[in-house]
Parts: structure tokens; sequence; C-alpha cells
């Protein structure tokens, strides 16, 4: 019970606009510097570099998203391109995650997927893979159709499904063949498109890792759940499934003792890492997923960093 009033309370500050705003101008704080690696791009070029010397490869995501301004678009559409060119440039290991609100979708269809091709020829160019992140319902099937547009032109392209949507595995069967990342759902979805029940929600996420493995389809399990993580392990081994089909991945300050034993043990463990001032969002759903992070919230609110 509390623990659900917390999740809820910390989504509906999540889209808070004022804070939000307000987030933008004071910098990384309530302990968010232990979840974001920084504000530029030489910071997060850093962080990845430390993160590689362990034996785990990334995803680096520039943080934003809900823009609805034009410019604002661009800007982040620049960020992107130029965090490409720095992963290059510096030889660390990463891919890229985008945010299509943060890329214009509601401002403009077209507009949004003219920014995204262009980070998209940016990673062709640098030999480079983007991950399109799965945001809100209000979102989903326009990400899934500019995803099937743009998969007919670019192969370095893939998105996220989310297994607390009852239309996942139907979703899942008509993305055979496409690199994808699976996760639970961060969101606050309604009943009426989404299970409510956490171990609904595990069912339905095991059984869509499992049949996208089973087709053949690069599989990406971000979890930081060790149950559903062995259990991945165990089917894997059973179905002869090699390691070079399927990754795990985890965000940047998170279980990283086990990050690195999943590493340590031959398999590739891809820590998503996010970095820029817009920060608050993501910080607010990480709180909602685990109360338990409130406890370093509070902390930093005494801190400076
Ligand atoms: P969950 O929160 O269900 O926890 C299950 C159990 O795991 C817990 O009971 C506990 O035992 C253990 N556990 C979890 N976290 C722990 C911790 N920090 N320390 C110790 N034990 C812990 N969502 C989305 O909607 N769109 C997206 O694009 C993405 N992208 C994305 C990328 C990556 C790399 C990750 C890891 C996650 C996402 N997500 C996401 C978020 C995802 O949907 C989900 O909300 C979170 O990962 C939380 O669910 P988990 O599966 O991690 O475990």
């Amino acid at each position: 019970m509390v623990e659900k009033l917390s999740k809820n309370f910390f989504l509906y500050l999540s889209k808070n606009k004022i804070l939000n705003k307000g987030a933008k101008k004071w910098g990384l704080r309530l302990g968010a510097a232990q979840v974001v690696a920084g504000v530029t791009i030489p910071s997060v070029i850093e962080v990845i570099k430390g993160l590689n010397e362990k034996g785990l490869v990334c995803t680096v995501d520039h943080l934003g998203e809900f823009v609805l301004r034009k410019e604002e678009a661009i800007d982040s559409t620049k960020k992107c391109i130029e965090t490409l060119e720095a992963i290059s440039a510096s030889g660390v290991n990463s891919q890229l995650s985008i945010k299509l609100t943060q890329l214009g979708l509601d401002i403009d269809r077209t507009f949004c997927v003219n920014n995204v091709r262009q980070i998209l020829d940016a990673a062709r160019k640098t030999n480079n893979f983007v991950q399109i992140d799965m945001e809100d319902h209000s979102h989903y099937y326009q990400t899934l159709s500019i995803l099937e547009e743009l998969r007919k032109t670019y192969d370095n392209v893939g998105t996220v499904l989310q297994a607390y949507l009852y239309s996942g595995k139907k979703d899942l069967a008509g993305l055979r063949g496409v690199p994808l990342r699976l996760v639970k759902g961060a969101y606050k979805e309604s009943a009426e498109v989404a299970f409510q029940q956490k171990d609904q929600i595990d069912k339905n996420y095991l059984e869509m890792i499992k049949q996208h493995l089973l087709t053949g389809s690069y599989t990406a399990i971000a979890s930081h759940d060790h149950r559903i993580i062995e259990k991945v392990m165990k089917f894997c081994k059973q179905w002869n499934i090699p390691k070079t089909q399927f990754e795990f991945q985890m965000l940047y300050g998170f279980r990283t003792e086990l990050q690195e034993k999943i590493a340590k043990e031959g398999y590739t463990m891809r820590v998503y890492v996010p970095f820029g001032h817009d920060w608050y969002g993501y910080f607010m759903r990480r709180l909602a997923e685990r109360p338990q992070n409130v406890s370093f919230a509070l902390k930093g609110l005494f801190s400076k960093k």
C-alpha cells in the first residue's frame, strides 16, 4: 500500500512542469549525480571510459523528453550527433539511446522523423547503433510506426517493448528480427492498456523475452531483477542460445556489483548512462520504481553533489 502510494507520488512528480523547469537550472541535486553521469559530453565520456575498463559496454542517453519547442528539439538532435561523434573520437564502447518526444514527436511527426534520420546518418558514419526508448502509452503506436518507417532505410535502429502492456506479445510478433530492448515498463498506465499486478507483469516479461529469443532475434534484457536474469541465463543454456544473441542491460548507478559479476561471467552487460541538464523526470521515475532509492535522494538534499 505504502509502496503503491509512493510510486504514484513520484510518477506524479515526474510530470510536474514547474519542478522540471527548476531542476534544469539547479544542476544535479537530490542525489541525482549517483545515477546521472554529469551534464556535459566530456563528463559522460569519462564515465563511459571507467565503465568500459570494468568490462561493461554502454548506451548513452542525452536526457530530455516531452519537448514542445522546435528549437529545443533541434538542439537535442545536435547534442545526439555530437555525442555520437565524441563516442567515435574517444574510442569508447557505447551506443546511443534517444526519446522521440525529445526530438519533436509532439510538435510534428515529419519534423521528428527528419531529426531521427540525421542522428541515424551520423550513427551509420561512425558504425554505431541507436535504440529508441519507449515512452508512455500515448506515444506507443507512433513510436512503432516510426520505427517501421526507419527500418526500411536503416538497420542500425531498434526500440523498446514494455511487458506491462497487454499488447506486448502481439506487438513483439510483428518485430521479428529487430534488435529490441525488453523492459517491464516505467510509466503510469491505466488498467485499460496495462497489467497492474507485479506478478502478471513479471510473467508476461519472461514470456516476451523467450518469444523474441526463440525467433533468433537479438534481445536486450533490461532489468535489475536478479530472478529474471537467472531464469534467462538458464533458458539460454537449455536452448543453446549463443551469448552473441542477447545482452543484459541495467541503469547507471544501480546494482553495480551485479553488473560487473554478469560481465565477468562472459555475458554482454550494457549500462544505460544518462547525462544532461534535463535529469528531473528520469530521476523521479527511478524513485518511483524503488522507494528504497528515496534514502539516497534525502541524503543528497544535504550534499552539494
Ligand atoms: P523491478 O523494479 O521490478 O524489481 C524487481 C526486483 O529486483 C526487486 O523486487 C528487487 O528484488 C530487485 N531489484 C530491483 N532493483 C534493485 C536495486 N536497485 N537494488 C537491489 N535490488 C533490486 N522503461 C520504459 O518504459 N521505457 C524504456 O525505454 C526503458 N528503458 C530502460 C533501459 C534500461 C537499461 C533499464 C534497466 C530499464 C529501462 N526501463 C525502461 C525501465 C523499466 O521499464 C523498469 O521500470 C525498471 O527497469 C524497473 O524494473 P526492473 O525489471 O529493473 O525490476
